[in-house]
């Protein structure tokens, strides 16, 4: 149990996130994306809603989401604001990624309340970030307002809300520690 829990403890702290400008063009597997994928499923919910919804993009479907993301930011950007950089960088993000998985949740307002969909994908999404350090590759949650516009280029049913875009490649980063205050700042202990 002591390898077990070595193991686990290792693969939480080694997960950093990992932008698409560190991947190489090394293709992730569709294996390993399921893997990613099962284990995703994994993840607590309460009242088995299991609000997690993913949709995968790859070749052609994942070049078409980069110029849907882009054209969004032109037709939500006033002509003063829009930089063609910031466009252009929209569109190289997604083409960077072997794979960018859209993290989707189905909500149950009769059942649970929203932040508990919301909570149960992100132990979801967690569940494949650690995989995906396990597996050695590349992962990060990206969550930027264009997403809010996504709706029908998904094809989202009214129950369905996108929280985010999971990048994933691999990468030749090397290990860096997180950088974090420590636990016992965020922690009361209350004993009498
Ligand atoms: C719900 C969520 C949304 C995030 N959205 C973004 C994002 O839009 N852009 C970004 O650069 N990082 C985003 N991140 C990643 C964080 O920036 C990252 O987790 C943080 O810097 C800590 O670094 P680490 O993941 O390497 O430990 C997001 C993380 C979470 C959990």
């Amino acid at each position: 149990m002591a390898e077990v829990f070595d193991t686990i403890t290792e693969i939480i702290k080694r997960r950093r996130s990992i932008f698409p400008i560190s991947y190489t063009d090394e293709v992730v597997p569709d294996e390993v994306i399921r893997q990613l994928l099962e284990n995703a499923n994994y993840a607590p919910t309460h009242k088995l809603t299991e609000p997690w919804r993913f949709m995968v993009f790859r070749s052609a479907g994942k070049k078409r989401l980069g110029m849907e993301l882009a054209r969004i930011y032109k037709v939500s950007t006033p002509a003063a604001l829009f930089l063609q950089k910031k466009h252009d960088s929209i569109t190289d993000k997604i083409d960077r990624a072997s794979c960018v998985i859209v993290l989707n949740a189905q909500l149950n307002p009769d059942k649970v309340p929203e932040w508990e969909e919301i909570a149960a994908l992100a132990c979801a999404v967690q569940n494949m970030a650690l995989t995906a350090e396990a597996l050695s590759v590349g992962a990060y949650w990206s969550s930027p307002e264009l997403i809010s516009g996504l709706n029908d280029f998904l094809e989202l049913s009214n129950n369905e809300k996108c929280f985010g875009l999971f990048y994933l490649g691999y990468h030749k980063e090397e290990p860096r520690p997180a950088n974090r205050t420590p636990i016992a700042s965020k922690v009361k202990w209350i004993e009498d």
